[in-house]
Formats: C-alpha cells, structure tokens, sequence
C-alpha cells in the first residue's frame, strides 16, 4: 500500500521545470540494467576493456543467452534501438526471426483444421530462423569499437564455467519438461548429472561456448553456414522440421527507421514493425496528450489510459506485419489527426465495449523475453529486447549448437483466413509466409526531454507495450527508474474485453467506478512475472541511475563512474 501511495504521487505530480544543459556534457559513468547480474557485470567487463554501449550491448545480449535461456538466445531473435551520442542518429537494428521457406499456415492444422498448438509451440516446426546472432556480428562490426571475440568472451566463460541455476529456471523447466526431453540436444544440456536442473546447481554449457567461440572467430558465416548451420538442419530436420542451408544462410538483420513522436517535453524513440511497439505506444500517448492526466482523479485517469489501450491494441491487430512483405497505414495511424478522431470516440464515463470496435486479432505472444538498458560514459544509448518466446522457446537445444531454438512461429496469425471470433474472415497483416517476420510486442525506446534522457523496455508479451507506456508516463511525471520498475501495473489489450491488474495497482474505490463504468475486472492474487529494465541520465544533475524490476531477483541495475585521475 505504500509503494502504491508513493507511485500515484509521483506518476501525477507536477513537473519541475526543466533546465538547459550543455551540449558538450557527458554522463559521469556508465549504466546497465538488465534481467540478471551476470551479464549486467559483462557490459561493464567489456565497457571498462574500451567497449561503447554497443560493444557492452552485444555482450549483455550474448551473456544473457547464456544465463537467461528462459528467456532469448542465439537461437532466437530480438531489436537494438541505438543512439550515437556523436551524431545524435538513432537506429533500430531488427534481428527478428523469419519464417523459413517451408512456411506456410497448412504446417499448424490438424486433419480437422484445428490449429494444432504443439506444432505452434514445441520443437522445430515453431522455431523461426535465428536473428540474434547475426545482430551481434552486425553492431559489434558497425557501431562496436571491440572485436566479437573481446565482446563475447564473457559470455563464452559463463557458458564454459557455468552459473548457478536460479528458482524461475527450475520452475520453467518443470513446466517446459516434458516438451524438453523429447531432444537428445537438450537432454545433454538439462540432464547432464541425470536429472532435471536444480537450484544452486551449476549449469554448464560446453556446446553452446563452442558455439559462441565459432561465432567469434568466423562472424556471420560461423553461425549461419558451416558446422553450427549442418547441425541446426540436421537436428531440425531429424525431429520433423523443414528448413534448408539456404533458410540459414539468406538470413540479414535489417536496419529501421524507428518511431519517433512528440509527447508533451518528451522526444520518443521507439520500435516500428515488425515490432508493434512504437505504434501502439505512439496512438495512446497522442490520444492521451489531450488530457492533462494529472488533474483527473484516479478512476477517470486509468478509464481513459484504458479506452487508449483498447483502440491502439484493436489497430494492431487489424493493421500491423512485416514492413517488407505488408503495406500499413504507419503515418496515418501515429499522427495527430487519427489520434483527435480516437479521442473523440472515447466516451467520458463510459467503457466502450471492444465489440463495438471494427474487428481486429488479439495480441498472442509468449512472455518469456527480455530487455536491458544502457547508458555509457559518451552518452551513447542502447536499448534491446530479445526471446525466444515462451519459457525456453521451442524446448529444442540443437545437439553439436548447444543453444535453444525458439518458438517464435507463434507470434503470427497462424490461422489467418479463418473466422475470428466475430465470424469474420479478413487478410491478415501477420499471416504465416515463407521469409516473413511475426509481429512482435518488443519496444524498447528512448525518452528525450529537456533535462534527461532514459532507456527503457519490458518483458511480457503483449504486456511490454503497456508496461512500457505506464514507464514512460512515470518518468514524465518524475518518477526515478527505480520507481517505475517496481510500480505495479495494469494492462487492456482489447480482447480479452478486461482490465487486468496486479495487487496494489488500483485502489478499491477505483475498481469500483471502473466496474459502474462498465469495465470488466481481472485482478492478480500475485506480481506478474514480467520485468521492466530502464537507465536514465538527468543532464541537471549530472546523475545517472537505473531500475531493474525487484520481481525478478536475479536482475541488476549498476552504475560505475568514470574514474578521475588524481592530480599530481
Ligand atoms: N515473443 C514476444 C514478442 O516478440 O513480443
């Protein structure tokens, strides 16, 4: 009850105003906040070798392949939004995974026409083609100033040495398990000592290090031809997969001009198609910009930031795909205009039933990613969200690769063409083909205002938009990262037609008049397990902070200063 009195105070309370800083400043240190410690430590390990917030990205994102497995790796996919503070340029680097050449949405139908969800979810037939490890070779070639070999190497002794299993790793494979053990790859890798993975025990993960050494030493080529990609057909292929050398070796990552909005003070930076991030996250804060939030009381606040929801979800599910493969109305449905007309549909004091709402596909994605945020000593920025979509992806490790592939197949439409539940068939922007991308919820961003300037980003699935907004409505509101990460959180996604909420995110007068307004309620007994990582450099002050989510202990948000030379 306190931690909710103190964030209602501060996600409301006014603005001080803001103050010029120098151009020429730099941020007095470095900070990292990511899902674990270990690779929170690898990003300073490799700043403090020389490395820019590009070099320490790519051995965050390859160390928590090691130690998060739950959650992304080498065999699955993620986006890089980066800013060189030189040149102040902003790119978002898309290493999401494709839909191999055997694609096609008669592959996830049983004999009756059913989708058949083992098919979507488990072993070969669910996994995409990898993208996160050619987005290594990539920002550590283009925007790194340390070889892949010096960038990974921490990653590469974590997966040699190992690292001690925690609870949510324990947890997960007891739910994942009988998926698991259907591949000899990841019975060598989780039955090591004969039985399932327990907590204190060490993992150790000799394949994968191989694998991240290849990868090192021969870039592009060491992962997506050669021995790592005859190992990754043959072992798809032997459990009744379908992908090909040329699926491996066709793969780019594609560099994108993100999604950029005013809100208020506030530059926002954040993640286009494939992801559907920046453009649900740019309809509600338009929408929202035209109320001042922090005069309404909480009932009418969270009705209207709900109602926003609603709509932005609905568009996604209607409009969003693939950039190279689906036209989509981007500048239309993140401008001002489109914004007045949804405002104007919003009633007062009233839910608007989603039925009521031209129909749009709900949001289906796997909650098993992760995100982290960095600031370096230059003012550089990276924030980067990657999976491999539900607890330990597919459940396959690749025997001879030692990495899991992931099950990201099922963040398409796998049933596209047949009836939603409206009973309407329509083109579906994210239907299943051969070389597309699956629309993804991933948003990291950033947030440039007049004093500070914060990274940030979510895991959750179609949770990581919303949580990612009510991050950013904090931080415009003053709240610290700290605060934002440990805010409790509420989510409306369209359909399901429901306000869900974690204890403590509203209070008891409030479900209330939500409930008179119509809004259906689903509380959670528990936090959700899903993980907001943010980093935030006030230019006032010159402070540099970070908030790591406190639901997941094993993550860590770390700040080191630069040193200063002692004068002689
Ligand atoms: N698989 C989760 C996402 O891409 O949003």
């Amino acid at each position: 009850m306190i931690r909710f009195v103190l964030v209602v105070a501060l996600l409301f309370s006014p603005l001080l105003p803001a103050k010029e800083p120098s151009s020429a400043q730099r941020p007095p240190g470095a900070v990292i906040s990511s899902g674990n410690h270990l690779a929170t430590d690898a990003g300073h390990e490799i700043l403090a070798k020389g490395g820019n917030a590009f070099d320490a990205a790519v051995a965050v994102s390859a160390a928590l392949s090691v130690v998060e497995p739950t959650s992304s790796g080498i065999g699955g996919g993620g986006f890089f939004l980066l800013r060189d503070a030189r040149t102040g340029k902003d790119v978002f680097v898309d290493a999401r995974e494709t839909a191999p050449a055997s694609a096609s949405p008669a592959v996830y139908l049983n004999a009756s026409g059913e989708l058949d969800r083992d098919k979507a979810e488990n072993g070969p037939t669910s996994a995409g083609i990898p993208g996160l490890p050619a987005a290594l070779v990539h920002v550590a070639a283009k925007y790194g100033r340390l070889p892949l070999s010096v960038s990974l190497a921490p990653a590469i002794r974590l997966a040699r040495d190992g690292f001690e299993i925690y609870p949510r790793m324990a947890i997960y494979y007891e739910e994942r398990r009988e998926v698991m053990e259907r591949f000899a790859g990841t019975r060598k890798v989780y039955l090591a000592d004969g039985d399932p993975p327990e907590v204190g025990e060490i993992l150790l993960q000799p394949e994968l290090a191989h694998t991240l050494e290849w990868l090192a030493k021969h870039g592009f080529d060491g992962f997506y031809r050669g021995e790592i990609a005859n190992a990754m057909v043959k072992d798809v292929n032997k459990y009744g997969g379908a992908w090909t050398h040329a699926d491996l070796s066709s793969y780019t990552v594609k560099e994108r001009e993100p999604i950029r909005i005013k809100y208020r003070d506030w530059d926002i930076v954040t993640a286009p198609p494939p992801s559907s991030g920046g453009v649900v996250l740019a309809e509600i804060l338009q929408v929202l910009e035209g109320w001042d939030l922090t005069k309404l009381e909480e009932p009418q606040r969270v009705h209207l930031i709900v109602e926003a929801m609603r709509r932005a979800y609905r568009d996604r599910g209607l409009y969003l795909g693939d950039p190279d493969f689906v036209k989509m109305p981007i500048e239309r449905l993140t401008s001002d205009y489109y914004a007045s007309g949804l405002r104007a549909s919003i009633l007062p004091d009233k839910a608007t039933p989603s039925s009521m709402l031209p129909m749009g596909n709900p949001p289906n994605e796997g909650v098993n990613t992760t995100h982290f945020s960095i600031i370096d000593a230059e003012g550089n920025l990276a924030g980067v969200t990657q999976t491999v979509n539900l607890a330990y992806g597919s459940g396959m490790v690749v025997d001879g690769g030692g990495f899991l592939l992931n099950d990201e197949m099922d963040d398409f439409a796998l049933q596209a063409g047949t009836p939603n539940a409206y009973g309407v068939i329509g083109f579906d922007a994210n239907a299943v083909a051969p070389g597309r991308r699956m629309l993804s919820s991933m948003s990291p961003s950033f947030m440039v205002g007049n004093d500070k300037i914060a990274v940030l980003g979510a895991k959750g699935g179609s949770r990581i938009i919303t949580m990612t907004l009510l991050g950013m409505l904090g931080i415009e509101q003053g709240m610290s990262p700290e605060q934002i990460a440990a805010m409790p959180r509420f989510h409306h996604q369209y359909l399901p037609d429901r306000i869900s909420f974690e204890p403590g995110a509203l209070s008891p007068a409030t479900i209330t008049a939500l409930e008179a307004m119509g809004h259906k309620m689903a509380p959670s007994a528990e936090p959700w397990t899903f993980y907001l990582h943010a980093a935030e450099w006030d230019r006032s002050t010159n402070i540099l902070r970070g908030g790591a989510d406190p639901r997941n202990p094993p993550g860590s948000a770390t700040v080191v200063l630069k040193k200063v030379e002692a004068k002689k």
